[in-house]
């Protein structure tokens, strides 16, 4: 069993790491109520209790949590030879378009969580499309899964094919109904959802501001300098802010449980900002390297001066893969370019407990402890011939993480729990038993 009980960034891994080499993890009630060695834990379950033994090649973690993930994309993952505004024109606004049709947007919405729960993904903060319908239909086939999501309906004015546009107006009223409708309901969670400055005018992004001062307890994710000619762009859109941050900032978009996509090309300055604000940063590695956009330099955005928040992202459908191992094996080669070494320990709570931190949600998920919501993913640390060799290779515990990081992906997930239930079971070929 893998878990931290706290930020490795800050306090180094040596204070925050637990490993359990042999450990059961109860649960009941969609919570855990015992962890620790098996040897002690077994003697504190009530009698009777069904025990799964996952055998010594398993690692059980919380489940992976994605900060980053626009759903409607998951049809055009792969698009060839585009970067970020071209991209977004060419491929992007066509796929989002489809989503007009309810029932379309319920059969993506449902692949998308499959693919979550085969990946060992039990959380997301998923941008939705502009249609009202779309952010229903994910939280209604969630809901029937029990997954913890953050989701909300893109709110986009300008730059954008006219049937994919709202108005200030429309935007703001079509979010506050579903706000009212799904925010705090089981285990679901509004994020109010302004694209990002290109595609909302100032009236938007102010109208966007005031819904989220109403509503405080709601989640806020957005775009931000993601790409250099976005930015050189965005200067030219808001010639009166000082930088891109200042853009949302200046509408009151800049608080806790904002969490702002990419930031690769953020100033010293606007990083002080965010750690002020208690704002968070998703790293999404995989999508930067597949659309050129940079190398986001983790170690300056988590520095100790200031640390801002950072959780990890797959930014499908420029992201190129559901699988957080993949996403952190990205992490670790972004780093690299940036001459720096992300450790396997230092990857693995970006993408539980930092994630979870990032969403203000790691009093509840990304760690596992006793009344911690139990989401839990169990995986197989020799998933593959290749790996099962490489692990006879591994010196010791940290290695053997990293290989999992390096050279594994959704064929290592064994099993994914989501409050307790069991969602998806590689050996029995079982995902998301939908009703
Ligand atoms: N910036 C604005 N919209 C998007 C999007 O859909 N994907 C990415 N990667 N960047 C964006
Ligand atoms: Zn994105």
């Amino acid at each position: 069993m893998l878990s931290f009980t706290g930020d490795p960034f800050q306090e180094g891994l040596d204070k925050t790491m637990v490993h359990e080499p042999d450990a059961i993890v109860a649960m009941a009630g969609g919570r855990i109520t015992h962890v620790g060695p098996a040897s002690r834990v077994a003697s504190e379950l009530p009698a009777g209790i069904e025990i799964r033994d996952f055998g010594k090649d398993a690692l059980i973690s919380a489940g992976f949590i994605d900060t980053h993930v626009h759903f409607p994309q998951t049809p055009m993952m792969a698009a060839y030879g585009a970067q970020l505004l071209d991209w977004l024109n060419q491929y992007t606004f066509p796929a989002e378009l489809k989503f007009a049709d309810r029932e379309y947007a319920r059969s993506v919405a449902r692949t998308f969580l499959r693919e979550n729960l085969r990946n060992g993904v039990t959380t997301s903060c998923v941008y939705c499309t502009v249609h009202p319908h779309s952010v229903d239909v994910l939280f209604e086939e969630a809901e029937k899964l029990g997954m913890r999501l953050a989701a909300g309906k893109v709110l986009m004015d300008r730059n954008a094919p006219e049937a994919l546009r709202d108005t200030p107006q429309t935007g703001y009223d079509q979010s506050k109904a579903l706000i009212a409708k799904w925010h705090g309901r089981g285990r679901l969670l509004y994020a109010i959802t302004p694209r990002y400055a290109g595609s909302s005018s100032p009236e938007q992004l102010s109208a966007a501001g005031a819904l989220w001062r109403e509503h405080g307890d709601c989640l806020m994710q957005t775009h931000i300098a993601e790409t250099e000619a976005e930015v050189a762009w965005i200067k030219e859109l808001y010639p009166d802010r000082r930088g891109y941050l200042d853009v949302y900032d200046h509408h009151g978009l800049c608080g806790q449980r904002a969490v702002f996509g990419h930031g690769i090309w953020l100033e010293e300055p606007e990083l002080q900002r965010l750690h002020d604000c208690g704002a968070a940063l998703s790293h999404c590695p995989t999508s930067n390297f597949f659309l050129g956009s940079g190398t986001l330099n983790l170690s300056r955005v988590v520095k100790a001066e200031r640390p801002v928040r950072a959780g990890l992202g797959t930014d499908i459908g420029a992201g190129t893969s559901f699988s957080m191992l993949a996403t952190l094996g990205e992490a670790y080669k972004a780093a690299q370019l940036n001459r720096q070494s992300l450790s396997a320990g230092h990857a693995y709570y970006l993408a539980t407990r930092g994630s979870a931190r990032a969403m203000y949600l790691d009093d509840r998920i990304g760690s596992i402890a006793p009344g911690m919501e139990a989401d839990l993913v169990v995986l197989d640390m020799r998933s593959t011939p290749l790996i099962d060799f490489r692990m006879n290779f591994a010196r010791d515990f940290a290695e053997q993480l990293f290989i999992q990081m390096t050279l594994a992906d959704d064929r290592a997930v064994q099993a994914t729990y989501a409050a307790g239930r069991l969602v998806h079971d590689r050996a029995a070929e079982v995902t998301t038993p939908f009703p």
